[in-house]
């Protein structure tokens, strides 16, 4: 298997992209519903409905079109690496405030204290355990407190499993010589119990499985109200 770049994987496939994650990968039609659910579940119980919200890897943003169907005057940062995916998403959804920045969420800066949302779907499992720890410590960062951070993604039951895919990963990475820090696509999902903890290790107080139909799992990770650090 010839591993591709994870701009050119996406940049082919973009046309057929939308009907591909409704329709072949379980539960994701319903996954962005839920994760909708849940925004507006925050929004409504905070009240905080001038806090933008952030989504990483947002491609081309049917998670988005869900959320604006809750709260349609939402501002919104969408970060994603594949220019023809943020495109494809401006086409579709050309009248919302959407702030779009074409990069890696791992180099973007997230700010401080800024958001009340942040949500991610079906991104986070291209990654290793380092990166996402960092990551999610940075997105802790970005939320303002109480704040909460909705992950949607394939994730796995039993350690083996995600032994196998990631050490595949790096023996495939190893034998095409493929530098250490470069985004390949290839999937390396985590077992829900290694995701959570990565989460709470990264200062969240509670994080908590909300939702899972086959491998879409969604967790949903809180941000103290009264951190002010
Ligand atoms: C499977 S798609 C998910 C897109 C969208 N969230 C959805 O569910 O339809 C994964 C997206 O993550 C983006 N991506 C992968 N690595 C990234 C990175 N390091 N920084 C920003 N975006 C990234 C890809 O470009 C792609 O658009």
């Amino acid at each position: 298997m010839k591993l591709e770049s994870m701009n050119d994987f996406f940049t082919a496939r973009v046309g057929g992209y939308d009907a591909h994650m409704l329709t072949n990968v379980e539960g994701c039609k319903e996954g962005y519903i839920k994760m909708a659910e849940l925004v507006e579940g925050y929004y409504l119980a905070s009240g905080e409905y001038g806090s933008p919200l952030l989504d990483l890897g947002c491609g081309t943003g049917l998670e988005l079109e869900e959320i604006f169907k809750h709260l349609p005057d939402i501002s919104i940062t969408g970060v994603d690496l594949t220019q023809t995916m943020l495109d494809r998403l401006r086409e579709k959804i050309p009248d919302k405030a959407i702030r779009l920045i074409c990069g890696s969420y791992f180099d973007v800066d997230l700010g401080t204290g800024t958001y009340g949302c942040t949500v991610s779907f079906q991104t986070m499992h291209h990654f290793s355990h380092e990166r996402k720890r960092d990551l999610y410590r940075r997105i802790y960062h970005a939320l303002k407190p109480g704040g909460i951070y909705v992950e949607c993604d394939y994730m796995v039951e039993d350690q083996a499993e995600e032994d196998v895919h990631f050490a595949e990963n790096l023996r495939l990475r190893s034998e095409q010589k493929i530098a250490e820090d470069a985004f390949f696509h290839y999937d390396t999902p985590c077992t829900i119990e290694n995701q959570i903890a990565m989460l709470e290790g990264a200062g969240f107080c509670s994080v908590e499985m909300m939702f899972r139909v086959e491998n879409t799992t969604i967790l949903v990770a809180k941000k103290k109200e009264n951190w002010n650090g």
